[in-house]
C-alpha cells in the first residue's frame, strides 16, 4: 500500500504532482537540488490547495490535512526514507535522469516504486544504471497534473507487470485515468497527438492562413468541446451516421488524404513560424497576464471535471 510519496524535483510538474498527492490524503515529501525551487514549491502547492477550496474541490478540513502532508526535505537521503512511491520530475534530460537514478537506490526502500514524469523519453534508457529495474516506469502527468486526470504509464524493457499493475491500482484509486502503452514510443500518446496538431496549428500560422487567435479559437471553439468528451475514433464513428465508421472513413475520410498531401512534414519548427507564434501570444497576454491565465484556465477545467464526474 503506497502512503509514503516522495516528490523528486519540484519544479512547474514536481509541485502540481506535491498538490495532487497532499490533496489526496498521502504524505508528501518534497525535494529539489535547488532548495529556494523546494521552498516556491511548498509555497505553490499551497496556494494550489487554497484555490482548490475557493473552487469548492476541496473541503477546508481537506486543506488542513493536505497542507500537514506536505513535508520539505533538505536530501535525497531524506526524501527516500520510508518512501513507497517516487514521482520523478527532474528536467527532461537524459544525463540528469542518469545523475539521479545511479543515487537513487541508495536510500530507496528495496519495494518501492520509482515513477518518471518524463514526457518522452524512454524508460528502457532511464532504468539502466538501476539495480532494480522492474520496479521502475513512466508514470506521465499532463499540465496541471493536480487537475488533469491523465496518466500515461509506459513500462521499460525492464519492468515487471506487478509493477505496472500497482501503479495503475494506485492512480485509479486516486481518481485518476491511467492509459498503458504496449510499447515504448517517443512521446508516449498524448504529447505524439499534441505533437500532430502543434504541427499543424503552426504551419497554418506561418502560411498566414489565419490569425493566431482564430487558429486556437477553431481548436477550442469546435474540435476541443468534443474532445473533452471522446477520442478521435469515436468522433469519427458518430460521424458516419448510421454507417459509422466504416462510412466515414470509406467517404469523408477519403477527402481528407488532399489535406495530408498539403500539410507540412518538417521535424523542426521553421524560424518563421517560432516567431509569428511568440509574438501572437504576446498579443494574448495583454487581456490577462500569464498568471491570470492560468487561473482562468485551472477555474473552468475544474468546472469541467465535476460535468465528466457527475
Ligand atoms: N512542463 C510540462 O508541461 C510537463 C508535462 C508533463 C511532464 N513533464 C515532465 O516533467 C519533468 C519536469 O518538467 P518541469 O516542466 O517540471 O521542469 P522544471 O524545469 O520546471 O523543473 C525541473 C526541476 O528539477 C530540478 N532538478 C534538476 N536536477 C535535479 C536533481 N539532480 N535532483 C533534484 N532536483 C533536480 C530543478 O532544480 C527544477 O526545479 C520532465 O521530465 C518533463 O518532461 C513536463
Amino acid at each position: 500500500v503506497i502512503q509514503q510519496v516522495a516528490i523528486l524535483g519540484c519544479g512547474l510538474i514536481g509541485t502540481s504532482w506535491a498538490t495532487f498527492f497532499a490533496s489526496k490524503g498521502l504524505r508528501t515529501k518534497i525535494y529539489d537540488i535547488d532548495a529556494a525551487a523546494c521552498q516556491r514549491a511548498l509555497q505553490l502547492a499551497n496556494q494550489h490547495l487554497k484555490r482548490l477550496v475557493e473552487l469548492n474541490y476541496l473541503s477546508p478540513t481537506e486543506l488542513d490535512k493536505a497542507r500537514a502532508n506536505l513535508q520539505p526535505v533538505n536530501s535525497l537521503q531524506e526524501l527516500l526514507l520510508d518512501c513507497d512511491y517516487v514521482q520523478e520530475s527532474v528536467l527532461e534530460d537524459y544525463a540528469v535522469k542518469a545523475e539521479v537514478y545511479c543515487s537513487l537506490e541508495n536510500h530507496l526502500p528495496r519495494e518501492a516504486i520509482i515513477a518518471s514524469s518524463s514526457s518522452g523519453l524512454l524508460m528502457s534508457r532511464i532504468q539502466q544504471p538501476l539495480a532494480f529495474p522492474e520496479r521502475s516506469l513512466i508514470a506521465h502527468p499532463f499540465n496541471p497534473p493536480h487537475l488533469i486526470p491523465l496518466v500515461e504509464l509506459v513500462p521499460g524493457e525492464k519492468t515487471s507487470p506487478e509493477t505496472v499493475a500497482a501503479v495503475k491500482a494506485f492512480f485509479v484509486q486516486l481518481g485518476k485515468r491511467p492509459v498503458l502503452l504496449n510499447k515504448e514510443v517517443p512521446g508516449h500518446i498524448a504529447n505524439r497527438l499534441a505533437a500532430a496538431v502543434w504541427r499543424e496549428a503552426l504551419a497554418l500560422l506561418d502560411d498566414d492562413v489565419a490569425s493566431l487567435e482564430d487558429i486556437d479559437a477553431a481548436l477550442c471553439n469546435g474540435p476541443g468541446l468534443r474532445w473533452a468528451l471522446m477520442g478521435q475514433h469515436l468522433i469519427y464513428e458518430l460521424g458516419g451516421g448510421a454507417g459509422g465508421y466504416q462510412k466515414f472513413i470509406d467517404t469523408i475520410g477519403a477527402s481528407f488524404t488532399s489535406y495530408w498531401q498539403d500539410m507540412q512534414t518538417w521535424t523542426e519548427i521553421p524560424v518563421s513560424a517560432k516567431e509569428k507564434a511568440v509574438a501572437g501570444t504576446k498579443q494574448l497576454l495583454q487581456e490577462r497576464t500569464r498568471d491570470e491565465w492560468t487561473q482562468w484556465r485551472d477555474e473552468k477545467l475544474v468546472r469541467i471535471l465535476r460535468i465528466l464526474e457527475e
